[in-house]
């Protein structure tokens, strides 16, 4: 029972295939009490639902990462759920389905500052209110990709928000280090998710990685939960301010 008696937030949990729904699975059952956060009211029933299927104790908040009154209004609900947080799964991304096909040339200003702000500045959003009710220490985790470091076709914009995510957690990790609070991300490698299906040639990106990568395999959502658990526990506890590649080993490939 690794997270037991530790209490942490996963935000991103839209559905059964959502990888934050692995994460919560693996973190749930391994003892950790859970808040999931949605982003809004129509979500809500479905989450409910989500979190009735973990093995453990698990409450569902509404936050929308876009919008600091709601992500104030979550840090007070959740502060009054749970004075003290042990560690937060950050899953969110988002960017206009019109941004992720054609050329990464052709980017709209407003679909940059989308991306980039839901996708990237988030992270900071969510650290500068969570890493307080941090007071024993605790994990932040997020998830990015290798189109953060590798031109990935019809991803466009979102390699730039993931490089911007990837550079937020090393600052971060710097940021509230001495305070106990590690910061990482995990690489994942493709993922047939909601998110996922916004990228226009998702299909073809998953029979590459899958007939290219060492392990000759897709990466699953539970082997992503798996290593985000290993970052969450304190099995982790010299590490932060890396990113953890979790993608049957694609992202070391020349060809
Ligand atoms: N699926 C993949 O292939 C893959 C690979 C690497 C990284 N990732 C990353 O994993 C994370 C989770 O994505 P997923 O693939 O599980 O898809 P998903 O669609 O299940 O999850 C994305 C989540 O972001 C949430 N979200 C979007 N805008 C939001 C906002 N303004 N406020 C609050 N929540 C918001 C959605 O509600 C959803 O829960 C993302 O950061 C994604 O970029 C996915």
């Amino acid at each position: 029972m690794l997270l037991e008696g530790k209490t942490g937030v996963l935000l991103g949990v839209a559905n059964k295939r959502s990888i934050a729904f692995a994460c919560a699975k693996a973190a749930s059952a391994q003892g950790a009490k859970l808040i999931l956060t949605c982003q809004n009211e129509r979500l809500e029933e479905a989450t409910h639902k989500l979190a009735e299927a973990l093995p453990g104790e698990a409450q569902v908040v509404i936050c929308d990462v876009s919008k600091d009154e709601s992500l104030d209004a979550a840090t007070e609900v959740i502060a009054g759920l749970a004075p003290q947080l042990d560690f937060c799964v950050h899953s969110v991304a988002f960017a206009n389905r019109e941004e992720l096909e054609g050329r990464f040339s052709q980017t709209s200003r407003s679909g940059w500052h989308t991306a980039l702000d839901v996708s990237a500045y988030s992270l900071t959003a969510v650290a500068k209110r969570f890493a307080p009710l941090m007071t024993e220490g605790g994990s932040l985790v997020t998830m990015s990709y290798l189109g953060a470091v590798r031109v990935m076709p019809n991803y466009n914009v979102m390699g730039p928000a993931k490089a911007a995510l990837e550079a937020s957690v090393r600052y971060l990790a710097n940021d509230y280090g001495p305070q106990g609070v590690r910061v990482n991300a995990v690489s994942s490698g493709p993922i047939r998710t909601l998110a996922a299906s916004g990228i226009s040639g998702f299909s073809q990106i998953l029979d590459i990685a899958k007939e290219r990568s060492p392990l000759r395999r897709n990466t699953t959502p539970e082997e992503v939960g798996d290593a985000t658990l290993f970052l969450l526990s304190d099995l982790s506890r010299g590490v932060t301010g890396t990113t953890l590649w979790v993608d049957s080993g694609y992202h070391t490939m020349g060809l």
